[in-house]
């Protein structure tokens, strides 16, 4: 088989091919459904500090294994795909992991990707643990938004969804990430009979120190086992609860909007208070979707709700030239599904961990 032949878009089941020079699109960050990408999360490494229950469960046993470090990705390999998508259009980049403080040198990664052309804005999404050390260097290196994962407000609840969290060291991070002046959004996955008490003292804290409380459904990943439907608390739910206690919610153009998937909601009669909510499973977002994630290992996936991806890691690691790469990035692109598939749980929810994907 040639070359040439190697390169045609081949989707086969988890996989893309790389487009054939000649298939590749005037604008390669264009899907068949007319989104347009501007936003790549990009996760640095698959290891984390914590074990949250709907991100990482125990009982995944020999499923969920480490990558070796020679398969993720370098800093310099980064930042050069960074350097492709900012050229065909990428103007925000978000960095997650697994959980992206762990990844050694981060700082200095930040200011890599921070000064590639192109990049408008860095933003992060972390636990937190570490950024009473690390929000002053990474703010000092690029960061202008983090948010941090907060699910509940009460200690010992907060050690066991999290295995191994410490909140008070978390909260310390939030402080910290606003003293050296990032602007923060506190990220809370809404699980019935776990937070559902909580949910306005999680804005009510989020709004003391000017930062943006938002609420996640819980989504089906590793193959739906860790998902319950009995501890969804949807959209609608989470709306209902919050106006029971503040009164009614207004949507919001959302002072917190940004290329991001959370719908905006500010209280009628306090509009400076404002929660986003990201309502993966119930009121779908797709047709805006603008993204695309990079694992650690270098592998593209154009939807999180899909197992396809292409290894751009193999590209770069074969001495692939920045067009290869495009012919692989349009490939990701042209293959996009319309949406994903969350409301099938078992064998219709993405295989893959939110672990190695990050969010
Ligand atoms: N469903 C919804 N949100 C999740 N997160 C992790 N796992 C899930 C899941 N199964 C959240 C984290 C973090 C963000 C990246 O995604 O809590 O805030
Ligand atoms: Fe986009 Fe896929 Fe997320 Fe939908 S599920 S918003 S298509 S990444």
């Amino acid at each position: 088989m040639t070359k040439a032949m190697n390169r045609v878009f081949l989707p086969v089941l988890g996989t893309v091919q790389p487009l054939g020079e000649a298939a590749i699109p005037a604008d390669p960050l264009v899907d068949a459904f007319a989104r347009r990408i501007r936003y790549l999360r990009v996760s640095v490494t698959d290891r984390c500090n914590y074990r949250c229950t709907y991100c990482m469960p125990e009982d995944l046993g020999d499923r969920l294994v480490f990558e070796q470090r020679s398969a993720v990705l370098s800093f310099e390999e980064i930042t050069r795909l960074v350097g492709v998508f900012a050229k065909l259009g990428v103007r925000k980049l978000r960095l997650t992991g697994g959980e992206p403080t762990v990844r050694k040198g981060i700082v200095d990664l930040v200011r890599q990707v921070a000064q590639v052309p192109g990049i408008e804005q860095v933003v992060m999404t972390s636990n937190g643990h570490l950024l009473g050390e690390l929000a002053a260097p990474l703010a000092a290196a690029g960061i202008s938004t983090i948010n941090i994962s907060v699910d509940t407000l009460d200690p010992a609840k907060f050690s066991g969804l999290t295995g191994r969290g410490d909140l008070a060291r978390v909260l310390a991070g939030i402080d910290a990430a606003l003293a050296a002046g990032i602007r923060v959004k506190l990220n809370a996955v809404a699980l019935h009979g776990v937070n559902d008490g909580e949910l306005v003292a999680l804005c009510e804290y989020a709004w003391a120190r000017g930062a943006i409380p938002r609420f996640i459904e819980h989504m089906p990943m590793s193959g739906g086992q860790l998902y319950a439907p009995t501890s969804e608390l949807n959209a609608a739910q989470i709306r209902r609860r919050i106006e029971a206690e503040i009164g009614p919610l207004v949507a919001s153009a959302g002072t917190g909007r940004d290329a991001g998937p959370a719908r905006y909601w500010q209280v009628a009669s306090d509009p400076r208070r404002e929660v986003g909510i990201i309502s993966a499973m119930t009121e779908h977002f797709c047709d805006d979707c603008n993204r695309l994630r990079l694992t650690a290992t270098g592998a593209l996936h154009a939807c999180l709700g899909h197992d396809d991806a292409i290894s751009l890691r193999d590209i770069l690691r074969r001495g692939g030239t920045d067009d290869d790469l495009v012919g692989a990035i349009a490939a990701a692109v042209t293959g996009k599904r319309a949406g994903h598939t969350f409301e099938r749980t078992g064998a219709g929810a993405p295989q893959k961990h939110m672990i190695g994907i990050g969010g």
